[in-house]
């Protein structure tokens, strides 16, 4: 069984990929609507919370999590990889993965074997935008992974700080339209007169609006889509480690959330309009 977690529903567009890919797999999907959102918290509140529903996720029979959040994955990862989970009664059985490394190693074409820059990456020096929420982006994660496969490649980054809440709330589409305008105006202005050659939507919330991205963004400028980059990397790694999937598994989903299972599953419909209804977890 595999764990997806998310601080919302944002996720969803990470897990659907996933699902579609993985018919005869279980899964299992963790939102903390009870926090939500996590991208204006302070880091050491998101470690715990992120943790907290690890383990959750551990203790439902998830061998694997995968941290379908970028702001979770930016700022708690690395903590729970390297401190929390070595500690845990979980040590050696069970992982936690992210899901910024997958989307920069698409965005720099460079394979998670490839441990140091090679030829042409070391010689890139095209521009990537990255948008996300505004602790993804404090963490500077992107710009550190990028710029260790591609030295010289130019990172320009952008908070949209309320894009989150307009799309879990539905807001309507000229105030969604509204908020993308202004995160990708302010964007160019930074990179002017150079336009971006790709454009990370650095939370799982942006795929929802990627039509307003593309819109908005040069025609030149090539978009990242984030489900698809990493269910393509989430295969990859499943076939390297086979250990975290049952051979028994019949392909279960189960949705759970730490908010109100009602609402969310009312919310969740934007995201996937047939998602089956949401439990509490
Ligand atoms: N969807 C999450 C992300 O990918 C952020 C949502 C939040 O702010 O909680 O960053």
């Amino acid at each position: 069984m595999i764990g997806v977690f998310d601080s919302g529903l944002g996720g969803l567009t990470v897990l659907r990929a996933l699902v579609e890919r993985y018919r005869t797999v279980d899964f299992v999907y963790l939102s903390d609507h009870a926090h939500v959102p996590y991208g204006n918290r302070p880091s050491e509140e998101i470690v715990d919370y992120t943790r907290v529903c690890v383990e959750d996720l551990f203790a439902r029979g998830a061998k694997l999590a995968l941290l379908g959040c970028n702001t979770a994955t930016s700022v708690a990862l690395r903590r729970l990889q390297q401190q929390w989970l070595p500690k845990s009664r979980w040590a050696g059985t069970h992982n936690v993965l992210g899901i910024v490394a997958p989307t920069v190693e698409a965005a720099t074409q460079t394979p998670w074997a490839v441990a140091s820059p090679q030829y042409p990456q070391k010689n890139n020096t095209d521009t990537i935008a990255v948008f996300g929420t505004a602790r993804t982006i404090a963490s500077g994660v992107y710009t550190e992974e990028i710029r260790k496969r591609c030295p010289k490649v130019t990172v320009v980054q952008q908070v949209c700080s309320e894009l989150v809440g307009a799309i879990e709330n539905k807001r309507p589409e000229s105030e969604l339209d509204a908020l993308v305008r202004e995160g990708v105006e302010t964007l160019l202005t930074a990179t002017n007169p150079t336009l971006p050659h790709r454009a990370i939507l650095g939370c799982t919330h942006f795929p929802l609006v990627e039509h307003l991205f593309r819109k908005h963004l040069p025609p030149f400028t090539r978009i990242l889509s984030q489900p698809e980059v990493v269910s393509d990397s989430f295969e990859d790694y499943l076939t390297r480690r086979p250990q975290y999937v049952n051979g028994d598994e019949d392909g279960t989903l189960t949705l759970l959330t730490t908010g109100d299972p009602l609402d969310v599953s009312n919310k969740a419909r934007v995201f996937w309009h047939d998602v089956p209804a949401f439990a509490k977890a």
